[in-house]
């Protein structure tokens, strides 16, 4: 009966708002639920343990199934939360079909081939398989050297890109196999030729330096994978590592991802008040409080730029527009907490 009162209620006045929630340092640490992280989702949820407001997660971390976060989180919070909830770190690059048919070269811990099937390429390269295909690059450890060195392979594709899902287990075999890999433009086991410039394009996930964890201190994250990458490049061709994307928090794109998810979830609901504010609540000042203002940033200047284009369009009837009410887009206000 409460969760049949609490419907009609949602019907009469649904949600204007939506939830952005970091998992890391906010829900959970490492593996430990923060306790008062169970009784703000009790608040937010009917007796029936169903969500009165969209929320989305909005992670960085990237080794994981969308589904396997899901679950950890429906049993660290009590309640049913699906994948399509779940933003992580590379979840973004669903939208990056211009790269899907090529061969890309995927570097992270955790399922990434399956990730990066999911997300939509097509033609997918592991560390791994590269390891194996040419024995000889991954040189630091001595004891991982092969005994007996099998038949060169001559039938291995040309990469196409490389994509950074997250930081690796070893950092030396993916530092020297990315660096091969870009070097050689996507032929690690050829001669050394004239080193290509711009390199292949390269995608990266999850900029965070540090993260909380479990420990008294923060934690490398895969920023400081990235760091190391820059500037090995840098140091062995004097030029700059440039990236074709950087996404998961603060990048723009993720957080529009976000939006985009929120607004989903309460049209599924059938909540017909559009949603004009999203709440952000994370603890990483570099990631979620700058991502949380970029976006409002951007949301500021893509109005300005619509206000503009119609100036442009029709110059009287915008300039009435602009001094009575600029036209709304139907973006949301974001508020960091
Ligand atoms: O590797 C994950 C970490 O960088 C951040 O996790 O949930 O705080 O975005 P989160
Ligand atoms: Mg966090």
């Amino acid at each position: 009966r409460g969760a049949a009162v609490t419907a009609r209620a949602l019907a009469l006045q649904p949600p204007a708002f939506g939830f952005l929630f970091d998992i890391d340092g906010v829900l959970v640490r490492g593996s430990q639920v923060i306790p008062a992280a169970r009784d703000a989702f009790r608040a937010l949820s009917d007796g029936d343990g169903q969500l009165r407001v969209p929320v989305v997660f909005l992670t960085n971390a990237g080794n994981c199934l969308r589904k396997a976060k899901a679950e950890e989180l429906s049993h660290a919070l009590g309640l049913q939360v699906s994948p399509e909830q779940v933003i992580l770190s590379h979840s973004p690059l669903r939208l990056f079909s211009e790269f899907h048919h090529k061969c890309v070269l995927v570097a992270g811990q955790g399922p990434v081939e399956e990730n990066a099937r999911n997300l939509g390429f097509k033609h997918v390269v592991t560390i791994e398989a590269l390891r194996k295909a040419f024995p000889l690059l991954d040189m630091v450890d001595q004891s991982r050297r092969p005994k007996e060195l099998p038949p060169p392979t001559t039938d291995f594709p040309t990469i196409e890109g490389v994509i950074l899902f997250g930081e690796p287990v070893r950092w030396e075999t993916s530092l020297q196999l990315i660096i091969d890999v870009l070097l050689s433009n996507g032929n690690p086991g050829a001669e050394l030729e004239d080193i290509p410039y711009p390199h292949l394009p390269v995608l990266a996930c999850n900029m965070d330096l540090l993260w909380m964890a479990e420990a008294k201190m923060p934690r490398f994250g895969h920023g400081t994978f990235l760091l190391c990458l820059e500037n090995i490049y840098k140091k062995v061709t004097g030029r700059e590592l440039k990236y074709e994307a950087l996404i998961g928090k603060p990048s723009t794109v993720t957080y529009r991802y976000a939006e985009y998810l929120i607004k989903q979830q309460a049209e599924k609901q059938g909540w017909k008040a559009p949603i004009r504010r999203l709440y952000a609540i994370g603890d990483n000042p570099m990631s979620d409080i700058y991502g949380a203002n970029l976006y409002n940033s951007y949301l500021k200047s893509a109005q300005q730029n619509q206000v503009e284009a119609a100036v442009k369009r029709s110059p009287v009837a915008a300039s009435a527009q602009t001094e009575d009410q600029p036209e709304q887009r139907e973006d949301c206000n974001i508020s960091m907490e």
